[in-house]
């Protein structure tokens, strides 16, 4: 039963556009909503190569004037989601190597601008272009779409609401003030009333300002953020807008990250009654790594952005030090980031030969290899909105040492080194406190330490691997808050039918190995 239709605005999608979690959280969240009958399409910018993806693809509006210069709304089908697109195109800003910087790591000087467009193009879907059943709400995402309330209320357009989702709080979108009319914001809305912060533009200000709802992605990040340490400067405005914010946790695409089913492993898939085959993925691993081929040996892994939210420095502080303690221990490494820690990684791959392996690099497949075949995945951050990646682990049963921090603080059971060896039966993995390199250590070789029981280590995996991290519950919770804002609008048809029912996305590949969203500085922030 479709009764309302949802136009979410991002600036990532699996598989069409990817640089980390949000690309997998849009795809995971829209497949999920979709499959409970709510009608959602999303609106992405036709970065390059991202059309020829799409199936059926036709143009379904033109806009003129826009930011940046005209564009085309085209329409199309993602085969491999199922997910039901809107692209803007406009080659003149989308048309480039990377989603948001070069090939070189710089940021393009004009992201600005680029999503400013985006956003204009939501309000003029909002407002029925080209004839296009209006959604009844428009779900943003990040500072990319961040715009949008903004906008709806500046075009005056009523009876579309809007949800601003945060996933990551410390990529704001600012940009100089004199930027506005080339963004198509009226000078009305150009002061610290509206979304002006630090006497610049901030995207993420505007949709946390104008929202008619604003969520979060864990429980956890959704108190932090409320904090001067993890609100980074916009906590004062979050805890006024405290009525209107609420968490809801992602879920983790239960088809794509699979090892009972995920083609990147070839014939070695396992599950949770049959880990035969994790010490042939390991085995796999320890050579494409470099490492020695020894079942006895434990590996250590790390996959993630090399960036000081996800405290690469600290681990390349630690990483050396635990690899003297524990002789058994091997480490592997795939990430890309900060050109200082990625050179800091390298020289552990140098320092240790056969114990270390370090792949500086983007790769999808790389990344489901790495879970299943690992022992351990050392994910310190300091926060982490959500985390998806310790979840993926879990699911391959790989045993996740996170630190107390957003999502995973929520996802990660340990009941610490304090409580009985034997509570560690309900455990399904390690979390240690601050940032410091002494309690990253500390972890690590309270893991070493289980590797040894056997029965304790089996139960963790089973707990970790069984675990349900789906989509389901924040269906249900996003399925409410629609229905709540949407209120009495009239249903409506889905913007494009489905393609058919059975698309899979296994076999994705990357598009855009570049870093995460940033686009701008992170805001003036403690972390
Ligand atoms: P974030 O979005 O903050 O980077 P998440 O853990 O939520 O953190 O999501 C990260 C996503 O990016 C996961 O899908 C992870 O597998 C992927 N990823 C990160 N670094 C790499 C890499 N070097 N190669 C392949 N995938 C990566
Ligand atoms: C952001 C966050 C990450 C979260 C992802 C998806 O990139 O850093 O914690 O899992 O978005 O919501």
């Amino acid at each position: 039963m479709a009764t309302t239709t949802i136009l979410i605005v991002a600036a990532e999608a699996f598989p069409l556009a990817k640089t980390g979690g949000l690309g997998d959280a849009i795809t995971g969240m829209a497949r999920a909503l979709d499959e409970a009958d709510i009608a959602v399409t999303v609106l992405l910018p036709a970065y390059r190569g991202v059309r020829r993806q799409l199936q059926r693809v036709r143009v379904a509006a033109e806009f003129a004037p826009m930011p940046g210069g005209p564009a085309r709304l085209l329409q199309g089908a993602c085969p491999r989601s199922g997910i039901s697109f809107l692209l803007l195109e406009n080659d003149a800003l989308y048309d480039r190597a990377g989603l948001y910087a070069d090939e070189c790591g710089a940021e393009y000087p004009d992201n600005g601008l680029r999503y400013a467009a985006l956003a204009h193009a939501a309000v003029r879907i909002a407002q029925g272009a080209g004839g296009l059943p209006r959604p009844d709400l428009v779900h943003a995402h990040d500072w990319h779409a961040a715009l949008v309330p903004l906008l709806l209320r500046a075009a005056g357009v009523n009876g579309v609401r809007s949800i601003l989702t945060i996933h990551n709080l410390a990529f704001q979108g600012q940009f100089p003030v004199e930027d506005a009319a080339g963004f198509g914001i009226d000078a009305a809305w150009c002061n610290e009333d509206g979304l002006v912060a630090w006497g610049r533009l901030n995207f993420m200000k505007a949709g946390i300002r104008y929202a008619d709802r604003v969520t979060t992605v864990s429980r956890t990040y959704a108190r932090e953020i409320l904090t001067p340490a993890f609100g980074c400067g916009l906590d004062g405005l979050l805890r006024a807008r405290g009525a209107d914010l609420l968490p809801i946790p992602n879920g983790i695409d239960p088809v794509l990250w699979n090892p009972v089913r995920d083609p990147h492993l070839g014939d070695l898939r396992f599950g949770p009654r049959d880990l035969g085959n994790k010490a042939l993925c390991k085995a796999a691993l320890q050579k494409a790594f470099g490492l020695a081929v020894r079942p006895d040996a434990t590996v250590l892994a790390m996959g993630s952005r090399l960036t000081e939210q996800k405290m690469a420095d600290v681990a390349a502080q630690v990483l050396p030090a635990a690899l003297d303690r524990h002789p058994d221990l091997q480490v592997a490494i795939l990430g890309q980031g900060e050109r200082r820690f990625e050179q800091r990684l390298r020289a552990l791959e140098r320092a240790y030969p056969g114990r270390c392996g370090a792949h500086i690099g983007y790769d999808e497949a790389t990344a489901h290899q790495l879970h299943a075949g690992t022992d351990l995945l050392l994910h310190g951050s300091r926060f982490e909105p959500f985390g998806l990646t310790p979840l993926y682990a879990m699911r391959y049963g790989a045993l996740p040492i996170g630190s107390r921090v957003g999502g995973m603080a929520d996802t990660i059971e340990d009941p610490g080194p304090r409580a009985p060896l034997s509570a560690m039966a309900g455990a399904n993995g390690f979390l240690f406190d601050g940032d410091s390199p002494e309690a990253m250590a500390g972890a690590v070789d309270r893991a070493l330490a289980l590797r040894g029981q056997h029965v304790l280590w089996r139960a963790m995996q089973r707990n970790a691997m069984t675990a349900d991290f789906s989509w389901r519950s924040a269906v249900t919770l996003y399925a409410n808050l629609y229905r709540t804002l949407a209120g009495s609008h009239p249903a409506g048809p889905k913007l494009l039918p489905m393609p058919a029912a059975s698309a899979s996305l296994a076999g994705g590949s990357v598009l855009a190995p570049r870093r995460h969203a940033a686009s701008s500085r992170p805001a003036a922030a403690s972390l």
